[in-house]
């Protein structure tokens, strides 16, 4: 199955460009960033560390402001935490003390409505957590965990999820796992997402679209179509079509010039 098409993007960022105050004056992190995402469709971002891709995430998610340009979803700006918005990190961040339905109710408490617990049951069954929702998270697994958090994500039915570096702390097969289960989650509710990852295999596995970044100041630098039909088995990972594949990213990737290894200006002077 391929991501549905429809009339205009579902999501669409333009002229991002974000300078962070620091105590060494601004930071440039983004520069006229522009990125469009289709209703439905699996677009992964890449790019080098520091490269500017949670500053963007979080700017998409209105979590933080830009300098400069704008974020639309459905056509309508993004200017603070938007309900259509879910959001997945690379910590968990489950309260210790609160066991996982409560966990995943918490927001609901915070924003002042009921929990839709019918949906929150479907959701645990779903990612395999079904029969686990007195549990803390100490008795959780970090793959369980994970699932728990995306189930909070998904709890309140955003048509976007955001998804930073979700599984980058999680062993191999675990990540495997849980790559399978994000594929079968959307190809079901086909909902738009924005996943980070600097795994470039993950990228082209979960993909219909991997977006490269540029080192920082970050921007959008090349797109990558990724062509294999859905579902997708972990045996299409030993191709070489995706061997290729992920060779090309990486060449790009590296291709961008790194502030990390760059020689410094003295010597080049
Ligand atoms: N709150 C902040 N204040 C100052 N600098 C920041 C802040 N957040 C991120 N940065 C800097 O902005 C750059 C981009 O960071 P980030 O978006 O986290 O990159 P990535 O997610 O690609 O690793 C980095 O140099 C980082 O140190
Ligand atoms: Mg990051």
């Amino acid at each position: 199955m391929q991501a549905k098409t429809a009339a205009g993007p579902k999501l669409v960022v333009e002229g991002a460009t974000k300078y962070y105050d620091t105590k060494s004056g601004p930071l440039h992190a983004l520069d006229n960033t522009a990125l469009q995402v289709q209703d439905g469709e699996f677009a992964c971002v890449v790019g080098p560390s520091g490269c500017g891709k949670t500053t963007l995430l979080w700017s998409i998610a209105g979590l933080h402001s830009l300098t400069s340009g704008s974020v639309r979803l459905d056509g309508d700006e993004v200017t603070g935490p938007h309900p259509q918005i879910g959001m997945v990190f690379q910590e968990a961040n489950l309260l210790p003390w609160r066991n996982l339905r409560a966990n995943i109710e918490f927001p609901f408490e915070i924003r002042r409505v009921p929990p839709d617990r019918a949906r929150i049951d479907h959701l645990l069954q779903e990612v395999g957590l079904g029969g686990f929702d007195e549990k803390f998270p100490r008795e959780l697994s970090g793959g369980m965990q994970q699932r728990a958090a995306i189930v909070r994500a998904l709890s309140f039915d955003p048509s976007v999820l955001l998804m930073d570096e979700p599984f980058g702390a999680l062993d191999a097969f675990t990540r495997d796992e849980m790559n399978l289960l994000v594929e079968k989650i959307w190809l079901e509710t086909q909902k738009t997402i924005v996943f980070i990852t600097h795994n470039i295999t993950e990228a082209v596995f979960l993909s219909d679209n991997v977006y490269v970044m540029s080192a920082r100041p970050g921007r959008i630098a090349k797109v990558f179509p990724i062509p294999f039909e859905r579902p997708r088995t972990l045996d299409l990972l030993a191709t070489k079509e995706v061997f290729d594949l992920v060779n090309e990213i990486k060449a790009e990737i590296e291709s961008s010039p790194s502030p990390a290894i760059a020689p410094p200006a003295e010597l080049t002077a």
